[in-house]
């Protein structure tokens, strides 16, 4: 039996550079793992996979079929597994779910790419990061990252991880609106927006496809300071216009002491940072009447995944 812990991320800093010929966008983006899981244990069966789920968040729902992450990650390393002419092997998979569903926290990401780690020891097989971060990245552009942290810059769509020491200190305070957002819709409705803006300037668009993988220029990145002091995150705006109700929690939070205040990935979660984990606790509660879900979080020095790979 294998016991994983899937982490939660933040993004720090999410700017969107370009739209690339494939349909992804290219992104220079800081995440940050937390001390905020999802459960998983494994444990060998005979030749079938199997999911069970305990624990979904109130009013949510996660099926265990196969377009569960956890399953697309287990099948995919049978498939990969079954090309190498390696012996079918089955696994029992138990999630406990506390990471909110499309929070744009990556916790489908993270369970993921721990099925891929834990799947990994519990068959012996042995694959390094590399292939099971490859492996990963045909999943979703959020996992390569987990297999990684616990802070890291990424970019091309996802798949380019370069770790860096952490930036913050202190606890994140997470605040989960009571709803689902879909990352392609929100990246759907910034392509529009941004391709109309591209038009009015009367820009001439290039032929040429966007080369594919660039790595931004890392002068691009800001300074650490800039980042805490104007938290930048591009999708921000698309999912603020389409639930104004964000403005309101994000004012909410800026008059609670927190420092830059944000919205996670493609949202809704909105986060600020707190250097005393008491003033955090406080606002926590301020926060929890006005009818959020909210959790305080640490932010991780190492990933717990370390330990597997
Ligand atoms: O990779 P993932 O399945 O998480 O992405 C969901 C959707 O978000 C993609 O289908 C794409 O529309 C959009 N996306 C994007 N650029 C990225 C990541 C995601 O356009 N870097």
């Amino acid at each position: 039996m294998i016991t994983l812990k899937a982490p939660a991320k933040i993004n720090l800093y999410l700017e969107v550079l370009n739209k690339r010929a494939d349909g992804y966008h290219n992104l220079c983006s800081l995440f940050q793992m937390l001390g905020f899981y999802d459960n998983l244990s494994m444990r060998e069966a005979s030749e079938e996979l199997h999911l069970t789920i305990e624990g979904m968040p109130e009013g949510t729902s996660l099926s265990a079929d196969s377009s569960n992450l956890v399953l697309r990650a287990a099948t995919l390393l049978r498939e990969e597994m079954q090309m190498r002419g390696l012996p079918l092997r089955g696994a029992h998979i138990h999630l406990i779910k506390k990471i909110p569903i499309a929070a744009g926290m990556g916790g489908g990401s993270s369970d993921a790419a721990a099925t891929l780690i834990g799947l990994n020891r519990l068959w012996s097989l042995d694959w390094p990061r590399e292939k099971l971060a490859e492996l990963g990245c045909r999943i979703g552009s959020d996992l390569p990252f987990f297999f990684y942290g616990p802070t890291a810059w990424v970019s091309g769509r996802g798949e380019i991880v370069e770790t860096t020491p952490s930036i913050i200190e202190g606890v994140v305070l997470l605040v989960h609106p009571n709803f689902a957002v879909s990352t392609e819709e929100v990246f759907g409705a910034y392509a529009k927006v941004h391709e109309r803006k591209v038009k009015n300037r009367k820009i001439e668009l290039t032929r040429e496809p966007p080369p594919l993988n660039i790595h931004p220029d890392i002068k691009r990145r800001p300074e650490i300071n800039e980042i805490l002091l104007h938290p930048r995150n591009d999708l921000e705006k698309v999912t603020l216009d389409a639930h104004p109700e964000l403005e309101a929690l994000k004012d909410l939070l800026k008059s609670l002491e927190g420092e830059s205040v944000l919205m996670s990935g493609s949202g809704p979660t909105i986060f600020s940072f707190f250097k005393d984990p008491q003033a955090a606790n406080a606002a926590a509660e301020h926060i929890k009447k006005e009818g959020y879900h909210v959790t305080v979080a640490s932010i991780l020095r190492q990933s717990p995944f370390e330990e597997f790979l």
